[in-house]
């Protein structure tokens, strides 16, 4: 019950999974990448071809659904049946598909108790939408990390090319707005900070002041 918990919520491309993965190793904590386990839902209907209105299946997909994370020096791996999908669930299409499938209510409470387990000493950092509001509601620490879709799409864009991947950053944005919409309006665990986050809008800071903000936040 006392386990120090620090929950990163906030819109895609705020930065929160790259602040918490250096969290976690900072302090040697546990991290929970919640996101990617509904990238990996997504991306396991569709290996085993479960039509996307097929709510019993999924729930049943997401109840044995075989997932392990092991945090590097300098990424997140992420096995499906002991598969590496670390790169396949990344893509926007993954994120679009992640984004429907969060959407049903029974998908999310057959993902709870999943997430919850992650919580063990010495600690756990965590990132997603719902972890300060409703997975993890007593954490002790929150911060709710927001940028304007502009420069998420911006930063998106960037990465996409240093990857070798052109995109075109007006239709980033135009992705980034409807996921932002659908996770923001949905009825279930909607993208909200919790009333007692710590809310930090990093569209004009780097990844190190944010850092640096969050970690005296926790005093660490
Ligand atoms: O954070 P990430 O972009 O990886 O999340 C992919 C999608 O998963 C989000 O757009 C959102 O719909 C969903 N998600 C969620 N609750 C979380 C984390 C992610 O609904 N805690």
């Amino acid at each position: 019950a006392d386990i120090p918990v620090l929950t990163i919520d906030g819109p895609s491309g705020s930065g929160k999974g790259t602040i918490a993965q250096m969290i976690a190793r900072e302090l040697g904590w546990h991290y929970l990448d919640s996101g990617a386990i509904y990238r990996v839902l997504a991306f396991a209907s569709l290996k085993h071809q479960i039509p996307a209105l097929d709510e019993n299946s999924l729930v049943q997909l997401a109840q044995t659904l075989d997932l392990q994370f092991h945090l590097d020096d300098d990424r997140l791996n992420v096995l499906l049946e002991g598969e590496e999908v670390s790169q396949q669930i990344r893509t926007e299409k993954a994120g679009n598909a992640a984004s429907k499938v969060a959407a049903i209510p029974a998908v999310r409470a057959a993902l709870l108790q999943r997430q919850r387990d992650f919580c063990q000493q010495p600690g756990l950092v965590t990132d997603g939408r719902d972890m300060g509001t409703v997975v993890f509601p007593d954490a002790q620490f929150k911060v709710f990390l927001t940028a304007s879709a502009e420069e998420r799409a911006l930063r998106r864009y960037k990465q996409l090319k240093e990857k070798g991947i052109e995109s075109n950053l007006s239709d980033l944005i135009t992705e980034i707005s409807e996921r932002d919409k659908r996770d923001s309006e949905r009825k279930v665990a909607p993208l909200l900070p919790a009333t007692d986050a710590l809310i930090l809008d990093s569209t004009e800071l780097g990844i190190a002041a944010v850092y640096e903000k969050v970690c005296s936040y926790c005093a660490i």
